[in-house]
């Protein structure tokens, strides 16, 4: 059985067999982590979506902590390798098989860049994460508007959808329940809400409106569900 932990606003750690994973571990500066980037120290995995401070959050720190491999699309994979991390890139569209299961990078429309000395030192292309454990797909969006490329996830099968909806920079709740639509997943998670003023959203609104779609579970940042 896999185990999906809520850290706070697009920060999830993910468990199951071969798999100790966090996703997007942004908790050092986050107002709604729910832990410290200290606490976990038996790690294998990071996957970060984006290089914005929100998803790339503590991922340098935890992974030279724990030597936890970090999965993320090849530009941001390969600077955080120059920074001696175990880096694994991938690309949009790209599955790769993993002892814990497979891994397929999905599109996000988003920007991302990592800054250094103050400097954009380069854009890299945003990503979302499908994810098998234990047999069943979990699909990360990242950051991202609404795209008609989520109705490919459709023959996936997803177990679960973790959806932003807090508008703004990424889908509001309209649009993702368009997502949901699209995605069919069989549970859906809302995410990237309530964390900063311009993400304000009400899941429950969203929950009302997806009541139809999926099975709905706000996830209070700490709280966990097994799958
Ligand atoms: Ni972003
Ligand atoms: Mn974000």
């Amino acid at each position: 059985m896999g185990r999906l932990q809520y850290l706070g606003h697009s920060a999830f750690y993910l468990e199951g067999s071969g798999i100790r994973a966090l996703i997007d571990p942004f908790l050092s500066g986050n107002p709604s982590a729910s832990e410290d980037p200290g606490v976990r120290s038996d790690l294998n995995y990071i996957f970060v979506s984006h290089a914005h401070g929100d998803h790339l959050g503590d991922t340098v720190a935890i992974a030279e902590r724990t030597g936890a491999t970090v999965i993320a699309t090849n530009e941001l994979a390969t600077w955080l390798g120059g920074k001696g991390l175990n880096a694994e890139g991938m690309h949009i569209g790209g599955r790769s098989k993993f002892p814990f299961g497979r891994v397929k990078l999905t599109p996000a429309f988003h920007g991302s860049s990592v800054f250094e000395g103050g400097k954009m030192i380069y854009s890299d292309i945003p990503c979302g994460f499908l994810i098998e454990v234990d047999g069943k797909k979990i699909y990360h969006a990242g950051d991202t508007g609404l795209t008609v490329e989520m109705t490919l996830l459709e023959a996936e099968g997803v177990e679960i959808a973790l959806l932003p909806i807090g508008g703004y920079y990424v889908m509001d709740i309209d649009d993702a329940v368009r997502a949901v639509g699209f995605i069919k997943p069989r549970r859906v998670v809302p995410m990237h809400y309530n964390t900063f003023p311009p993400i304000k959203a009400d899941p429950q609104d969203f929950a009302a409106k997806a009541v139809n779609l999926a099975l709905v579970t706000i996830m209070k940042p700490g709280e966990s569900l097994t799958f």
